[in-house]
């Protein structure tokens, strides 16, 4: 298994581009389900979790062509790629692709909205939580699909399709709001879906569901209104900039009290990290091509955080933050309200130095750690890359195992950190 091997220290100075938002690309994949003209998405990342659903739309008969880059990312980020699902040749999602990631669950209800029938993996836990879907299948329910759940699979069945419904989610959820909007697009009549999730990562798939002839009313706030239609016709869609890549490289770049040029990020989808990273005393300034982000030593200040759905500040930024936060003056209390196993990052963290209590779903952080390199792994995407971080930041050798979780979620990481200055590289096996 490939490792990441860093030596820290170094002030990150020089430019890197974001790529399209893996969290986006997803559902957008799975929206190829709802028509049988061509999908065409552009600016779609590199990364594992692309191809894991490249494979399962494949294996339901979605004819993939990959054209290329888009020339205007200079060739790396920003593929384009043509789906095709004239002919769905399987409604059934299976347990190997699905538990290798849980997105894979957004084929439900786009197979069930076109084919009145699906056949999907339950996905299971993971490791940051149990993370049901009792909420995907609630709306599809009220839709007038009927559900069972038998042999680990979801087998969901409306013969004579989907019906509009006024679903209510008691809690905000990004796939379900996902799952629930392609479907309703497809269903017969009117669908409001109230306390929706307001991720712009939704709003990339309402806008490209629109471009394939949708009618939404809503997109971006909390309750979507949708008429749904005979059926949807192909588009072209570039994926969103990832606010996540974003915020990682914006932490790298004030972890090492460096200078970073963030190409091509989306400042609006980011109102909520920027104020904290304001808060701390992070320079935020605008670029001639991005956002640029840099922090001296000595200026920078424990924040208090609380982890909340869109706009509030992201679940997925939380452990790179806390990085962050161990280096600096003073304390700051990280709360997570979104998935109750989020800490896990926090054991390899203070092996590094870093002094971090947790108590329930909250950890007190104390600042002003010097942190060392050591030997570290971790369990998933996000505490990966705060361990790479953690790295960059530290005095001597950091060994980061288990690379195929940041291969997931960050496309070329090695390639953008070295650009800058980074010691990092790849150590093969
Ligand atoms: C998405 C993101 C993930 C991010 C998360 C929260 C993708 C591919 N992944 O995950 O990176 O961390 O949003 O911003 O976009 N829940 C239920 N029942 C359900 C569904 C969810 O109780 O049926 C709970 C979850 O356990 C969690 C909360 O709702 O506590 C939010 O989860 P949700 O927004 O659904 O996350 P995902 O869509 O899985």
């Amino acid at each position: 298994m490939d490792r990441i091997r860093i030596l820290g220290g170094v002030p990150l100075e020089g430019s890197i581009s974001i790529g399209g938002a893996k969290n986006a690309a997803l559902p957008l994949m799975a929206a190829s389900l709802l028509t049988g003209e061509t999908l065409t998405l552009s600016n779609l990342p590199h990364l594992a979790d692309i191809s894991t659903m490249a494979n399962l739309l494949a294996q339901h008969g979605v004819m993939l062509g990959l054209n290329g880059a888009d020339s205007a990312k200079g060739g790396f980020a920003g593929r384009v790629m043509d789906f095709n699902a004239a002919k769905i040749s399987s409604t059934e999602a299976p347990y190997d692709l699905v538990r290798r990631m849980r997105a894979s669950v957004l084929v439900l209800g786009p197979l069930v909205a076109r084919e009145g029938k699906a056949k999907v993996s339950l996905p299971g836990g993971c490791a940051i939580g149990t993370r049901p879907v009792d909420l995907h299948l609630m709306a599809l329910e009220q839709m007038g699909a009927r559900i069972e759940l038998k042999e680990g699979y979801i087998f969901a069945e409306a013969p004579k399709g989907l019906k509009g419904a006024h679903v209510v989610f008691p809690k905000v959820s990004v796939g379900a709001t996902e799952n629930t909007l392609m479907a309703a697009c497809l269903a017969q009549g009117e669908t409001v879906i109230v306390n929706a999730a307001r991720e712009p990562e939704v709003s990339d798939l309402a806008h490209c569901l629109v471009a394939m002839g949708a009618k939404i009313e809503g997109i971006g706030t909390g309750s979507l209104r949708i008429q749904g239609q005979s059926s949807l016709h192909g588009a072209a869609h570039a994926v969103v900039p990832d606010r996540i890549e974003t915020g990682s490289f914006a932490v790298a770049a004030a972890i090492t009290r460096g200078r970073i040029e963030l190409v091509g990020a989306r400042r609006d989808t980011l109102e909520s990290v920027e104020k904290v990273l304001l808060d701390a005393g992070v320079v935020l300034e605008e670029g001639a091509k991005g956002l640029i982000v840099s922090a001296r030593e000595n200026d920078l200040v424990g924040v208090d955080i609380m982890t909340e759905p869109y706009p509030g500040f992201p679940t997925d930024m939380q452990a790179q933050f806390m990085v962050l936060m161990a280096t600096v003056k003073g304390a700051s209390m990280i709360t997570e309200t979104i998935f109750e196993n989020r800490f896990m990052h926090v054991p390899e963290l203070v092996r590094m130095g870093a002094k971090v209590n947790v108590h329930g779903a909250s950890a007190i952080v104390r600042g002003s750690a010097k942190l060392s390199g050591a030997q570290v792994m971790a369990t998933d995407l996000r505490a990966s890359v705060s361990l790479v971080l953690a790295g960059l930041a530290a005095q001597g050798e950091t060994i980061v195992n288990r690379v195929y979780h940041l291969d997931r979620g960050y496309e070329r990481l090695e390639e953008k950190l070295s650009a800058c200055g980074a010691r990092i590289e790849r150590l093969k096996g």
